[in-house]
């Protein structure tokens, strides 16, 4: 059996917590490898709801859960969401968790930034999720963050420090935001460095071992193909790539040991934030998607954009992410309607082209071409097998999977874990 990585292929949201706990029990290892606690999912198991930002889904099942260096991590938020979970009867301990110690730590004064410079934006405002998520990856690649292994070296942080604030102090003034001191930072940092210290450690020699062992590693990827940072609508996107290829890099393994690429798509689409969605219906077809969807963000509980599936949107997510198959998540969502539309192309200018162009212009311009396609008056709520499915709703599933070029390895009809049809077992590709 091989290794698998999860990856969003629209714009986050579409129930990968779900897919990955359901997947976490049959892997030995869980690996997040990009994003921060920008990310939400919620898992619900029997009564219990989990609602995880930072930790691997894998911690639910005392799974080996590593988050992985290209993951950007506010300390706090991170014991914070351990103490919760803990007080939901989870056992998280050194042995299970593991937090790369190459891994950049996002800090208050990057989450400072993100909420000044959303305030001054106006109408170019991204939308983030205020995590300090963007300042914080900026930090990185300019090479001046702190990393979890900094924090045990008191000298060296301390002109890490300096640097770090070298460049945000005149940032900080410019936008009326209060002095950050060396010496305050510094208390922060010796406050919370002892209580993260015992899950730090190289990350990748764990993976490594694991992979040289055969045991099976589940990428979990968080936001989604159209947000990456590349490959998204930028510049309304997270500011990591999500797509497969992050895997590696993000976790320390080499590309081959991201294994079958699962992506995983509603049945209609959603989006939180700004920024182009050419299939958003913002009418009373939107508003009825978004309330039998539940669609409120799960880390702000903004209400989420709604709009039929776009096939093309997908089509391209599956090519430049590598999409080996998908799991269809949702599709009770679509119980009761008449009639559905899906996106089959664009028009642009008088011209109908089949992708999403990578200028923010012609994708805020291009409207939709519809394909019409028959309702059913039947359930798939609840449904657990291909036969329970109407067979309105079996055309539907059938027609993605033409439009998209990608076969579906399992469709989701409810929030319980066992609410799954599955076709194809994705450890075994
Ligand atoms: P940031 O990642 O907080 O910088 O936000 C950038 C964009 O990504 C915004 O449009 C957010 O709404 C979106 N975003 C970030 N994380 C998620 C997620 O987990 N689900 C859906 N959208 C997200």
């Amino acid at each position: 059996m091989g290794n698998v990585t999860v990856i969003g292929a629209q714009w986050g949201d579409e129930g990968k917590g779900k897919v990955i706990d359901w997947l976490a029990d049959r892997a030995d290892v869980v690996v997040r490898f990009q994003g921060g606690n920008n990310a939400g999912h919620t898992i619900v198991v029997g009564n219990n709801e989990y609602k995880f930002s930072l930790l691997p889904s894998g911690v639910v099942q005392g799974k080996l859960s590593i988050i992985g260096n290209g993951v950007v991590v506010d300390p706090w938020s991170l014991l914070d969401e351990i103490e919760r979970v803990r007080g939901q009867g989870l056992t998280i301990t050194p042995e299970i968790l593991a937090v790369a110690d190459n891994a950049c730590l996002v800090l208050p004064l990057h989450r400072d930034l993100d909420a000044a410079r959303e305030a001054r934006a106006g109408a170019g405002r991204i939308g983030t999720t205020g995590r300090g998520i963007g300042p914080a990856y900026e930090d990185k690649v300019g090479r001046r963050a702190i990393r979890f292994c900094d924090l045990g070296d008191e000298a060296a942080l301390e002109s890490k420090i300096s640097r770090l604030l070298a460049h945000h102090e005149p940032l900080r003034r410019g936008l009326d935001l209060p002095e950050v001191t060396p010496d305050a930072l510094l208390a922060m940092l010796r406050q919370v460095a002892p209580k993260v210290a015992p899950y730090v450690r190289p990350a990748w020699r764990e993976l490594d071992r694991a992979i040289r062992d055969n045991r099976q590693v589940l990428f979990e990827g968080a936001q989604a193909v159209m947000l990456d940072v590349d490959h998204g609508t930028y510049p309304f996107v997270t500011s990591s790539n999500t797509v497969a290829g992050q895997a590696a890099a993000g976790a320390g393994v080499g590309p081959s040991a991201a294994g079958f690429v699962l992506g995983i798509v509603k049945a209609y689409t959603t989006r939180v934030g700004e920024g182009p969605f050419p299939a958003e219906l913002k009418d009373a077809t939107g508003e009825k998607l978004g309330e039998r969807g539940r669609e409120f963000g799960t880390v702000t509980g903004r209400k989420r954009r709604c709009g039929w599936f776009d096939a093309v949107l997908v089509r391209q997510s599956v090519a430049i992410a590598g999409i080996d198959g998908i799991v269809l998540t949702k599709l009770d969502v679509l119980d009761g309607f008449e009639t559905l539309k899906i996106c089959v192309g664009y028009r642009l200018r008088g011209e109908t082209i089949d992708y999403l162009p990578a200028s923010l212009a012609d994708q805020a311009a291009v409207e939709p071409v519809w394909e019409e396609i028959e309702g059913w008056s039947g359930q798939t709520h609840r449904a657990r097998s291909w036969k329970d499915l109407p067979a309105a709703a079996v055309k539907y599933v059938r027609r993605i999977e033409e439009l998209i070029g990608a076969q579906i390895a399992f469709v989701t009809t409810g929030p319980e874990r066992a609410d799954i049809i599955m076709m194809r077992d994705p450890f075994r590709g």
